[in-house]
Parts: C-alpha cells; structure tokens; sequence
C-alpha cells in the first residue's frame, strides 16, 4: 500500500484525491471515490444553481454523499465560485460534518485561518511556486499543484506538472499533491517520483457511472485521443481546457486572431434555455457538461482523457489506478 503524509492526513487508503469540479462534481461521485479508498470531493456548484443558492444545493449533495459512504469527504471552495459570504458557505460545510476543505480559485490567506479555527483540514490548490509558498505561509496543510495539462481553469504561467510538481516540492515543507494529466498508475507513480505525497484527478472521474454529467460528455472523453483537448478565452485571462468541440474551436480562433470583442459576442450569445443566472460563459459549460452540446457547449476536461478507455465506476477508477501503481512503485 502507498502511505504518505497525505494518506494520514486526511484518512484515506490511497492517496488519490477527487479533484473539485465546477458542475461535473456530484454527490454521488464523491461517495464512490471515497468508497474506492480516495477522497471524494463535493464541487462548489455541483450540477449549477443560482448564487443565492448555491450553498444550499452543495448541502444537498453532501448529504446524498453521506448517505453513500461513511468514508472521508471533502468539499471544494472555489472562491470565485461560492459568492460574496465564503464564511458562510463554510459554516455550512461545518454544520454537515466536513472535515476536509479544499480551497482554490483565490488567495489561501482569504479563508485558511477560518477553516483552521473550525479544526478543519485544508488544501489550497495553485499553479506556481509563489503561490505554493504563500498557501505554506498561511497555515495550509495540503498544497495541491495543478499543471498546465489539467481541464478547466488554468494558471496564466502554464507550468507543465513535469516541472511543477518538483519545483513546489522543493519549496515547500507540507505535503504536496500533484494534479494536471494524471489518469492512470504511470502518472500516479511518476508524480510520486517527482516527490508528490498524492494525486489529484479531475478528467479521470468524468466518464464514471457515478458523476452526472451528459452522456454525450462521457463519449466525447471515451473516444478523444491525445489531441482531444483545446486551451481556450487566453485573451480575456480566462484560460480554461476544454474537449474540442466546433464552439472550442471557434474560441481557439478568436485567440489567435486577437478577436476580443468577437469572442465576448459568442459568449453572450450562448444558448440559454438551461435558465440558468450568472455568467453567460458558465451557461455554455452547462449546456457542454449537463447538456450534452458538443457542438456549442463547453465542456472542460484535461489532456489525461486520452487514457479513458470506457466509462466505469469511480471506485474502480480509484482501485484501477492505485493497483497498477503499487505493482510499479
Ligand atoms: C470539468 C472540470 C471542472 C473543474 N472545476 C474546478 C473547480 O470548480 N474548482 C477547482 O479547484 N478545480 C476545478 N477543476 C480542476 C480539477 O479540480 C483538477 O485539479 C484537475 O482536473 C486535475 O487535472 P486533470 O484534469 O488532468 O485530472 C475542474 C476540472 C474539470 C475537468
């Protein structure tokens, strides 16, 4: 069995962590990730709901994963994500029995102390070395450092995991976690080799029985190769990768273009029949992620999709990648 601080810290089998995911993160993939030995956890905005509501639908799918599993879990507090009173957003968390946050999206001084105070475990997730540093400095037990591989939001300095994951073990003296391009027990092992305590995933977790985004999302992941992902919106600093889809594309062209104004114009015009409020670039990741739109949806997944073969539960993931990475270490 692989033990590390990580293991410790935050009682798990082995130290494979759910990645926090913006709509794709559902309680029901928490419990099986958690059930699989890892640690499960819940996103800030599982599925989408209003701002105003947002702490009460993350309640509800905290609940349905306590219902499956009485393993560790976790909820992910993205800070651009749960609105304009994390700390109440937190108490939540506290009144449900999270023990576990992780933090990410922001500056790890805007809530370590408080979670800290509340007993809790916290990990901050970062992109650089200085950011690493600073989540040291603020009383941050796990960092967590994602690659330039990794789906979703990027870092603007796109540091490849290759070279992250050693840099911040190197400046750091709490445990680090590895992220970005991870999905499978090479990678596991590999980053442990660079001198990670453990993994995070996100894209591995996707085509699983157990998360709950469209089926269309889940074959698009199965049959994508290494070329199956795109870097999109760099002009408008939200670098964000996504599958490439017609509409990711389109996005891709704009940037090399420099078609700032045309780009806005296509977010704006997403279609909205999700009803759902907020940013219109969070209804196209609805309509990629629950709809099922591959032609003019987002759906953000990470390079490690090509080693997604078919869809199976997330325990399994979790079983999968830990056994062909103890049959290496
Ligand atoms: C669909 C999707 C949504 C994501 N949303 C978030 C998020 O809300 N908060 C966050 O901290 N990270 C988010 N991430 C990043 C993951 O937590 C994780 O670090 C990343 O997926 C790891 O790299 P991988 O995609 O190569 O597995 C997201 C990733 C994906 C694929």
């Amino acid at each position: 069995m692989i033990k590390t601080r990580v293991t410790e810290l935050l009682g798990i089998e082995t130290p494979i962590i759910e990645g926090g995911m913006a709509i794709a993160g559902n309680g029901e993939l928490a419990a099986a990730v958690s059930n699989g030995g890892g640690l499960g956890v819940v996103s800030s905005n599982p599925g989408w709901s209003k701002q105003s509501e947002r702490t009460k639908n993350v309640r509800q799918h905290l609940r349905r994963a306590k219902a499956l599993t009485d393993k560790s879990l976790c909820a992910n507090m993205s800070l651009q994500l749960i609105g304009k009173n994390p700390e109440r957003h937190l108490d939540m968390l506290v009144e449900e029995g999270v023990k576990i946050v992780v933090t990410s999206g922001g500056s790890p001084g805007v809530l370590t102390q408080t979670a800290k105070d509340y007993g809790l475990t916290v990990m901050h997730v970062v992109a650089n070395v200085r950011q690493a540093r600073r989540s040291e400095d603020s009383g941050v037990d796990i960092v967590v450092c994602e690659g330039y591989e990794a789906g979703g939001i990027e870092g603007a300095d796109e540091i490849t995991s290759m070279v992250l994951i050693p840099s911040v073990v190197d400046a750091v003296s709490i445990p680090v976690v590895g992220a970005g391009g991870i999905g499978n027990g090479r990678g596991m092992v590999a980053a442990l080799a660079l001198g990670a305590e453990g993994i995070q995933m996100g894209s591995a977790f996707l085509a699983t029985t157990e998360c709950h985004v469209h089926q269309n999302f889940k074959q698009a992941i199965v049959e994508a190769d290494d070329t199956g992902t795109v870097m999109i919106q760099r002009m408008i600093g939200r670098l964000s990768r996504v599958i490439k889809t017609p509409r990711a594309l389109q996005f891709q062209d704009m940037d090399k273009r420099g078609a700032a104004g045309e780009m806005q114009e296509l977010m704006a015009t997403t279609p909205s029949d999700a009803n759902i409020e907020g940013a219109p670039t969070m209804d196209a990741q609805w309509h990629g992620q629950m709809g099922g739109d591959m032609e003019n949806g987002e759906a953000a997944a990470g390079q490690s999709i090509t080693f997604v073969q078919e869809v199976k539960s997330a325990s399994d993931v979790v079983r999968d990648i830990t056994a062909e990475a103890e049959a290496l270490a």
